[in-house]
């Protein structure tokens, strides 16, 4: 593939795919996942390279795409900024062009969504989001497919976020205008989602609460994040003050449905952002959610590598 290539997709934001192409990929997930469980071997990206490059830390991210990679026959290139001339200063788009000529696809944890993208300007192969200052495209295609699993189609249903207006909020909307489910948002005052950024025109899918637990009433699904986001670590004292109502208890599970679903990108910080009787609780699945992290993604690399399977 070359740059410009009309054929070549990114993954840099939600908003990047069609909901077409989402139900392809829940669908291709469903498939993956079980012939992983059924310990079925399938490595339909022998030969092919993975370069993961971070500029802040991760546990899932890291783990999930390198033992994907691994499972569908490829392998794995790991730089960060300290390891690699990115802490050097060598511009982003020098690197995309070097590192885009020596492997097949490349997923990107870093800052600014600006970066990403001039990245993914001079790439030759396909360029995933592994987070981002503004959006975290991989995790709620998990968490997507996390519901999906366990109540069925997501359009329709309401899922309520409290916290921060962050990167996970601004990628729940996009998922919300893109999927056709209603996303109830509370945040503290400073602290509100940005449309603008997100690039969500229609309003009609989100519904802004001030107070946390008329966000979850009637909610199919309950979902925070932790207070204070890699690279915003010099506001976390002012955080733990202005976030201090903005803890999922079993007050606000109480208020939603019945059946509602609780989850967390995670890492998670018990007693700030989440109870542990609401995290550790029978309504939570974020390990579920974790490990599907696995799954989808490598729907997702199989999808940008290969196409429609079939
Ligand atoms: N949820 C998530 O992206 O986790 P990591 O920061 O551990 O990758
Ligand atoms: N909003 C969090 C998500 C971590 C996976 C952060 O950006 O640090």
């Amino acid at each position: 593939m070359k740059p410009g290539d009309t054929l070549m997709k990114h993954y840099l934001q939600f908003k990047d795919l069609r909901a077409q192409e989402y139900a392809y990929l829940f669908e291709r997930t469903r498939e993956i996942k079980q012939r992983f469980k059924n310990y079925e071997k399938y490595q339909p990206l022998v030969d092919r390279t993975l370069a993961m490059i971070f500029e802040k830390a991760s546990t899932r991210t890291r783990v999930s795409f390198e033992a994907g990679m691994y499972q569908m026959g490829g392998s794995v290139v790991n730089l960060t900024t300290g390891d690699s001339q990115l802490g050097r200063a060598e511009p982003i788009e020098d690197s995309a062009r070097v590192i885009s000529r020596m492997v097949d696809i490349v997923m990107i944890r870093t800052f600014e969504q600006t970066k990403i993208e001039r990245f993914a300007a001079h790439s030759r192969v396909p360029v995933i989001n592994g987070l981002t200052n503004e959006f975290h495209p991989c995790q709620i295609l998990a968490d997507l497919f996390t519901f999906i699993e366990h109540r069925g189609a997501i359009a329709g249903r309401t899922v309520a976020w409290v916290g921060d207006g962050n990167n996970m909020a601004n990628t729940w909307l996009q998922a919300a205008d893109i999927l056709g489910f209603t996303l109830h948002v509370s945040t503290p005052s400073g602290y509100e989602l940005d449309f603008d950024v997100a690039g969500v025109k229609n309003r009609a899918c989100v519904k802004l609460f001030d107070n946390p637990l008329d966000a979850c009433r009637g909610a199919d699904l309950v979902t925070t994040d932790v207070w204070t986001s890699m690279g915003y670590e010099a506001e976390n004292e002012r955080r733990l003050v202005d976030f201090e109502k903005w803890c999922v208890d079993a007050e606000m599970m109480a208020v939603a449905r019945s059946d509602a679903l609780f989850m967390h990108c995670l890492p998670a910080h018990r007693g700030e952002e989440v109870a542990a009787e609401v995290i550790d609780g029978p309504q939570s699945v974020v390990w579920d959610e974790a490990e599907n992290r696995m799954h989808v993604q490598k729907a997702l690399m199989e999808y940008l590598l290969l196409g429609r399977i079939g």
